[in-house]
């Protein structure tokens, strides 16, 4: 039995249209995988059906050698959790209630005796135990989506799908939950990341996977696949790739900006002149 995930010619068609096409992808324990691609390439779509939450149109998603469909929803929620890319509002629940949720395939199991353990360290890694009184919808969206990804944490699955998970954080927290996935993934769990900052990918990615327009267009490390010509051309847009202090960095081209505008021309710096001739006019700045 293979651990890990294993998706086979998936494709998805939704009111005729198709989203998906032939996707094939693994992710093996003890990997990061991470997912790239433009709005609209199918990234989510491909995730639901990873997680088993969407049946393929075609193809097949096996967790741990046996088909995602084939597993009951318990055993299913105890092998992979999900942060989806929009937060469940989750109306009236404390943070430390979500953190919870995360908890519930465990109940009436031996595991259920770690629950307070265990959400105590997700809280600390996903840094939200100081937010855990605080009311669900009234957190900021960061931390929204830091307490969903210490309810992804305190699952405590082997295989971690992640939509964006870094979308509305700082840059400390978006470095931080990266930090967390490459540890689970050091503690053996599989790990999908869907990332839009494609230096993050580079960094913290094994394994970086393009896809466009519902097909898988590359895959391989970040140094086979976050290169300029691949990424100018799916993204349609000139990219540059550096390297700083051993990390791949992506930057976007861009003309020049016009040089600074001289005093006179900018926005005015100094009080309108009165229109009384005899008030003292002020010195215009230099
Ligand atoms: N339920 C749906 N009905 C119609 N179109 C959908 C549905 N779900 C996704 N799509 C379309 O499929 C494409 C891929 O969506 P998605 O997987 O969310 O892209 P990504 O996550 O890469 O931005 C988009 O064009 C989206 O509008
Ligand atoms: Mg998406």
């Amino acid at each position: 039995m293979s651990a890990g995930l294993r998706a086979r010619g998936v494709g998805v068609v939704i009111d005729g249209t198709p989203i998906l096409d032939g996707v094939d992808l693994d992710v093996a324990a003890g990997e990061v995988v991470v997912l790239v691609g433009p709005n609209g390439a199918g990234k989510s779509t491909l995730l639901s059906v990873l997680t088993g939450d969407v049946a393929p149109t075609t193809g097949t998603v096996e967790l741990d050698g046996r088909p995602v469909a084939s597993y009951r929803a318990r055993e299913l929620a105890r092998r992979r959790a999900v942060l989806l890319q929009q937060q469940r509002l989750a109306f009236g629940f404390r943070a430390r209630e979500v953190v919870e949720m995360g908890r519930a395939p465990w109940h009436r199991s031996a595991e259920a005796e770690r629950d307070l353990e265990v959400v105590a360290a997700a809280e600390e890694r996903a840094d939200v135990a100081h937010l855990a009184t605080r009311l669900f919808p009234t957190l900021s969206g960061g931390e929204q989506a830091r307490v969903s990804m210490a309810r992804v944490l305190a699952q405590s699955t082997t295989l971690l799908l992640l939509d964006e998970p870094t979308a509305a954080l700082d840059l400390q927290h978006q470095e931080a939950v990266l930090r967390v996935a490459r540890e689970e993934a050091a503690a053996g769990a599989a790990v999908v990341v869907v990332l839009h900052d494609l230096s993050l990918a580079a960094a913290y990615a094994d394994r970086v996977c393009v896809l466009a327009a519902g097909r898988l267009r590359a895959s391989g490390t970040p140094r086979e696949v976050v290169t300029p010509a691949l990424l100018s051309e799916v993204y349609q847009h000139p990219v540059d790739v550096v390297e700083h202090a051993g990390h791949l960095v992506v930057v976007p081209v861009r003309p020049p900006r016009a040089p600074a505008t001289a005093p006179a021309a900018a926005a005015p710096a100094v009080p309108v002149p009165s229109a009384d001739p005899h008030q003292e006019q002020p010195c215009p700045a230099t």
